[in-house]
């Protein structure tokens, strides 16, 4: 398949182009600079320089696409911008193109502020916007909610479930990424919403179950 992941230099969407290469799907990742260019070379994705936060930037790189995902995010410090309106770009843009299918990486409490921290309150409100417009979009879509992010390695194990149904806790950006690939594939679940922190169920059949 022809998938396109916007942050595709971030931690998660290096490590989604690189594992979407490897399964032999051709990938393309937008950057936000042409500094990064190499990192998505070097993962197996073919790099194109686009910033979300300029809808003119995405038509092109879109239109080739049979999947889009948006790992992309603005670490805290442009929320409206990147992490609201670049991802609501993203989904226009999906949508004016027939993309089939659309993998949004959310956060876990996005639009239920009052379930995080004081200082994630903004952040969390606009995740929570973003996926909503997604929601109410025409596109097939999978919105993947994950608890604290770190570096550790990846289990490839971990517990899914439904908003607010499971408790904060942590889950190593391998695993969000391998998530996130999991919800590519055409028999992956659609038109879904779900939580995620590290646990004991392969990555695979835990999103596949969802599907049932
Ligand atoms: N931290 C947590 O505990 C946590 C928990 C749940 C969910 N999340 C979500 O997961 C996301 C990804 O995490 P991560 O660790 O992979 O973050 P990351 O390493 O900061 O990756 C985000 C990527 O988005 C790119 N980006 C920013 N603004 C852009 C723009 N205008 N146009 C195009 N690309 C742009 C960044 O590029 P540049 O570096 O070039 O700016 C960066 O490569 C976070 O942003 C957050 O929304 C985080």
């Amino acid at each position: 398949m022809k998938i396109l992941v916007a942050g595709a230099a971030g931690a998660i969407g290096n490590k989604l182009v690189k594992e979407l290469a490897d399964g032999g799907h051709q990938v393309t990742g937008l950057v936000h600079s042409e500094d990064k260019v190499a990192r998505v070379r070097d993962a197996g994705g073919v790099p194109v320089v686009a910033d979300i936060t300029d809808k003119s930037t995405l038509r092109e790189p879109v239109s080739n696409a049979d999947v889009v995902v948006f790992a992309a995010g603005s670490g805290g410090k442009a929320v409206g911008e990147v992490d609201r309106d670049g991802a609501i770009n993203l989904v226009d843009a999906a949508q004016d193109a027939g993309v089939g299918r659309f993998v949004m990486l959310s956060s876990m409490a996005a639009g239920e502020p009052d379930r995080g921290p004081d200082e994630l309150r903004d952040y969390l409100v606009a995740k929570g916007a973003a996926d909503d417009y997604l929601r109410a979009s025409s596109l097939r879509h999978v919105i993947v909610r994950p608890t604290s992010l770190t570096d550790d390695g990846g289990t490839g194990k971990v517990r899914i479930a439904a908003t607010d149904k499971l408790p904060s806790g942590e889950i190593a950006r391998s695993d969000v990424a391998a998530t996130l690939a999991a919800c590519t594939t055409d028999d992956a679940p659609e038109n879904l919403t779900f939580e995620l922190i590290a646990g004991e169920e392969p990555i695979v059949s835990a999103v596949s179950s969802l599907a049932d």
